[in-house]
């Protein structure tokens, strides 16, 4: 490119043409998406984040065809041209812009592409570091031009609704504290206190009680939180929530918020009606029909409990599990009997990868069974089998033995893999589902301690004066007030009634293993808060970036978020994190210790 000429305006966007223009002088501006020359005439798709229209160049306006001649894919280019009619037989009937082209009369060449290393299109099978070191290139493809557009409406959907029903938007800070989730903290050195660092906010947890106790009343924030935990296809480790709390509130109130914000979302987003009340289930029964805490019920193949079968039968593997206190839980796979071998070695092998010690199987002709087990068992306990998992002729039955946790972990990831085999998920199906009642605390047998299945900062469910004694003496069996919003077998957010009273957070603290100390210096701010007039609160986070995924029918976190880390936790595109220079480290008081191979 040679000289300089200020760039001409545009008068319209690229899809924005229409038949309507016929006639009009344009100018339109973009990204040369494809040329075509036809002897003589040549044809561009015009693009930009709109769509394309055709531009045609004539030998007549010569100068135009001959720089029309030298264009590339992703050339920038301004045509001045009038719109007209496609000739008949070339209408494009698929395209918004099909009907009309635009013929060029003049063109400024804006910028020079060199070639793409990906063509800039939808369906590209393209190695996924190549996309993100190119993000500006890949992001400029139309389907990831639609996720931005659409993760921009759920900002847009969630503040309206939210600020409609007298919330009030607060930022809290990113340099701050640890805010326990169960995940590593990010930290940034100070160099104003060398030796001291900020941790990256987990989440706003700690802030948004403060807010509410100051008398915000209802919070939200669109929010940032870091979390240096493994990676996972629904995880980042920075990720979006959107960020709720609420003074003078109980579950009912946080769920009808949440169930119209989601209502609402949806319908902005994507013009999904959907419905309200969503269902509620205990963990405990979700656990034991599913298998998991956020179970996908877009489908069956729920599991059932077996374990007083075995309890006293012949067969010494499954009946030594049960009496060491663990269960025997199976599910029915209708149609299956007509697995091979090979096919349940390889579901033995997937239930392995979850802890299970193996996968037994009944299968069911309708006089007999077929079964590694039918050596070890009698045929009173195979027709009680049968007729536990109503197995019809060409059923299988699966079966896991083991503690309660791993035989659930194995079964419901069996479950889904067979949904998945059998093509039994309806894709477009919408399954939302409350999950609540979970245990306040899980036994940390390495730790011999108690550890919070929420966040410390959970309120117990105490409904009584014997809920209370038993939270200070033996807290084991308490619930707590915490709920899970799942959709399609993934948890999308969680939340809970708070402890509002600072004697109750000093005993939880207690059971954690925090000591009056460490609870001071950790979270003193927040029992101080707690003790100047605190009022019952309660709130939830969504996952944006899951909530996005689950409305853009992207299996990958990454599609969904503009600049991704990728599996490596590497920024791919800017190159980070890197090595810092000597001075920097020396102002900041840092010396580091890892050898030259881990820091590259
Ligand atoms: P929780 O830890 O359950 O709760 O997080 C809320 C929601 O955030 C999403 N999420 C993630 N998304 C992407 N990548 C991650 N690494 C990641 N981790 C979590 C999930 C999850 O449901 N302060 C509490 C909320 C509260 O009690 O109000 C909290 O952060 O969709
Ligand atoms: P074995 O006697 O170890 O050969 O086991 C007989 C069958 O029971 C095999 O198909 C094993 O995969 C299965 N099996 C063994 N242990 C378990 C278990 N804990 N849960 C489910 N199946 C098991």
């Amino acid at each position: 490119m040679s000289g300089y000429e200020p760039p001409w305006k545009r008068t319209q966007r690229c899809s924005d043409t229409r038949a309507e223009h016929v006639g009009q002088e344009v100018v339109l501006c973009g990204w040369v998406r494809k040329r075509r020359d036809h002897g003589g005439l040549i044809f561009v798709d015009l693009g930009d984040y709109t769509g394309t229209t055709q531009v045609v160049f004539v030998p007549e306006h010569a100068d135009a065809f001959a720089l029309a001649e030298g264009l590339r894919s992703e050339y920038v280019v301004a045509i001045k041209g009038s719109v007209r009619r496609r000739p008949e037989g070339t209408v494009n009937p698929s395209l918004a812009t099909g009907e009309i082209e635009v013929v060029a009369k003049e063109i400024q060449l804006l910028s020079e592409s060199e070639t793409p290393p990906f063509l800039i299109q939808d369906d590209i099978e393209v190695n996924e570091e190549l996309r993100l070191r190119h993000r500006f290139l890949d992001l400029r493809r139309p389907e990831m031009q639609k996720i931005l557009r659409l993760r921009h409406k759920v900002y847009q959907a969630s503040r309206t609704y939210l600020d409609s029903r007298g919330f009030c938007e607060v930022e809290t800070p990113v340099l701050t504290k640890t805010t326990p989730e169960g995940a590593r903290d990010f930290l940034v050195p100070s160099r104003l206190s060398q030796g001291m660092f900020y941790a990256l906010p987990q989440s706003p947890q700690l802030f948004k009680q403060v807010l509410v106790c100051a008398g915000v009343d209802r919070y939200y924030q669109i929010v940032r939180c870091f979390r240096d935990e493994d990676f996972r296809a629904n995880r980042q480790p920075e990720f979006t929530q959107i960020d709720i709390e609420m003074s003078f509130v109980d579950e009912a109130d946080v769920s009808g918020i949440v169930e119209g914000l989601v209502a609402k979302v949806w319908k902005e987003a994507a013009g999904i009606e959907v419905k309200t009340p969503f269902l509620r289930m205990s963990y405990e029964e979700a656990m034991n029909r599913f298998g998991v805490d956020a179970p996908d019920m877009r489908f069956g193949l729920e599991l059932s409990d077996v374990s007083e079968l075995f309890k006293e039968s012949s067969f010494n593997v499954f009946r030594k599990v049960v009496e060491s206190g663990g269960v025997v839980k199976g599910l029915k796979f209708p149609g299956g009997a007509t697995m091979s071998r090979k096919e349940t070695d390889d579901l033995e092998v997937l239930v392995k990868n979850y802890g299970a010690s193996g996968l037994a199987w009944v299968k069911w002709d309708g006089s007999e069974i077929k079964s590694p087990l039918a050596k070890f068992i009698d045929d009173g306990l195979a027709n009680e089998l049968v007729s536990r998992f109503e197995l019809e002729d060409g059923d299988i039955a699966f079966l896991v033995a083991d503690r309660f946790a791993k035989a659930c972990a194995a079964l419901g990831a069996l479950r889904v893999q067979l949904a998945r085999q059998a093509e039994l998920i309806e894709e477009d199906k919408l399954a939302f589902a409350w999950v609540d009642n979970f245990p306040l605390f899980e036994f940390d047998e390495d730790a011999k301690r108690f550890v919070a299945v929420h966040h410390p900062f959970t309120s117990p469910l105490l409904r009584d004066d014997a809920d209370f004694d038993k939270l200070k003496q033996d807290p084991s069996g308490l619930s707590a007030r915490a709920y899970d919003l799942v959709l399609n077998g993934q948890e999308i957010a969680g939340g809970s009634i708070r402890i509002h009273r600072r004697d109750i957070q000093e005993i939880v603290f207690r059971h954690l293993g925090i000591g009056e100390e460490e609870a001071k210096g950790k979270f003193g701010f927040l029992l101080e808060a707690l003790s100047f007039g605190a009022p019952p609160h309660g709130g939830i986070a969504f996952g944006l970036d899951r909530m996005v995924m689950l409305l853009a029918g992207t299996d990958s976190i990454r599609d969904v978020i503009a600049f991704p880390k990728a599996h490596s936790g590497m920024d791919l595109m800017v190159g980070a994190p890197t090595i810092v220079d000597n001075q920097q480290l020396s102002e900041l008081g840092v010396k580091i210790t890892a050898p030259p191979e881990k820091r590259s």
